[in-house]
């Protein structure tokens, strides 16, 4: 496997000089590329090509996909706690309550540089997570997807505040101008944004059984019912007995908000090396306000109507809305 690895990484290097090279967001990686259509820091375009080369999908495998800023660290819990339910029925000693959620579901395109043996030794069903954009991964991959999304102002915000967490305390804090301005383009990390929405919208359609497409908006609305809908895409649905128990509004509650925000652990300051995230970072830096429509506090009217304008004519047609 070292010499595969080898081998991927030379195909890297020979690429990268390739390629459109991308804003510096500086987050986790010193530069961004554009690769397959999308703009990537690198180390992410190296997790990728490693996927591609290396990675052995499992059709029990789970992902946990996003843009980032959408709703990650939610999902990420509920569906750690949907799927080892049995494993961990006492909700008053449960793992989430003292581990924040990215410790239980790695990225795929991040753990498999750095463990790389690992991954293969990991328990089935294995759950991972991904920010990489569906027609990024092999298309014979057979495993589940479970995509959050949210408005697109909303996760623009959101993105404005973690960058500059973030960021380098040398560096100067980037403005709401220069980050609106970026991801309009499309040239948010990850992005362009409503791109990779679109990816996993249609894959969606076409594969019902593969792809479950989730908004943010509607999980805050009404989180249990979208708490029975995960767990019959995992093929995992709640029985007579645990709905009697209410087992879903303990998983709700477990993983609201007000609940993971509140927690000693989730509220620690010390910037650490996470796991998986190439850069130092608090894991009170995953939790802000938690809420929809935020933006209406941070953009000016006139981002708004570019925004929405994107929005309108990059989903149009498609049966998507915000
Ligand atoms: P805000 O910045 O709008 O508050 P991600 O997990 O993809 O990085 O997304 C982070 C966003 O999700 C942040 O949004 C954060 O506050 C919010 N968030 C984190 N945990 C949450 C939870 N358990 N329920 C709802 N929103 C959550």
């Amino acid at each position: 496997i070292d010499e595969g690895y080898r081998k991927t990484e030379e195909k890297l290097e020979e690429m990268l000089g390739t390629l459109n090279e991308g804003y510096k967001w500086v987050v986790i990686s010193p530069r961004c590329f554009q690769y397959k259509g999308f703009w990537l820091p690198e180390i992410y375009i190296k997790g990728s090509m490693m996927i591609d080369d290396h990675f052995k999908p499992r059709p029990s495998d789970i992902i946990v996909a996003s843009n980032p800023k959408c709703g990650t660290t939610w999902l990420k819990a509920l569906t750690f706690a949907i799927v080892n339910r049995n494993s961990y029925f006492d909700f008053q000693n449960h793992p989430l309550l003292t581990s924040n959620p990215h410790d239980f579901v790695p990225f795929l395109e991040l753990f498999i540089l750095q463990e790389a043996g690992s991954i293969e030794s990991l328990p089935s069903p294995r759950l991972l997570s991904a920010h990489l954009a569906f027609s990024s991964f092999p298309t014979s991959m057979r495993c589940r997807f479970v995509y959050i999304c949210r408005d697109p102002k909303d996760a623009l915000v959101s993105m404005w505040y973690y960058v500059n967490k973030l960021r380098p305390e040398h560096l100067p804090p980037l403005s709401l101008e220069v980050t609106f301005d970026l991801f309009s383009k499309g040239l948010s990390l990850f992005g362009p944004f409503w791109d990779h929405v679109l990816g996993y919208w249609k894959a969606s359609l076409e594969s019902p059984n593969k792809v479950l497409f989730l908004k943010y908006e509607d999980m805050k609305r009404e989180p249990s019912v979208y708490v029975r809908k995960l767990a019959e895409f995992l093929d995992l649905p709640f029985s007579a007995e645990e709905e009697d128990e209410g087992i879903v509004d303990k998983i709700v509650k477990l993983c609201s908000f007000e609940n993971l925000s509140n927690l000693d652990v989730n509220k620690n300051n010390v910037k650490e090396k996470k796991r998986g995230f190439p850069a130092p970072l608090r894991n009170s830096d995953f939790f802000r306000k938690g809420l929809v429509g935020d933006w209406f506090n941070h953009l000016t009217p006139e981002m708004v109507k570019v925004l929405d304008q994107i929005t309108e004519e990059k989903f149009r047609g498609t049966g998507l809305n915000f």
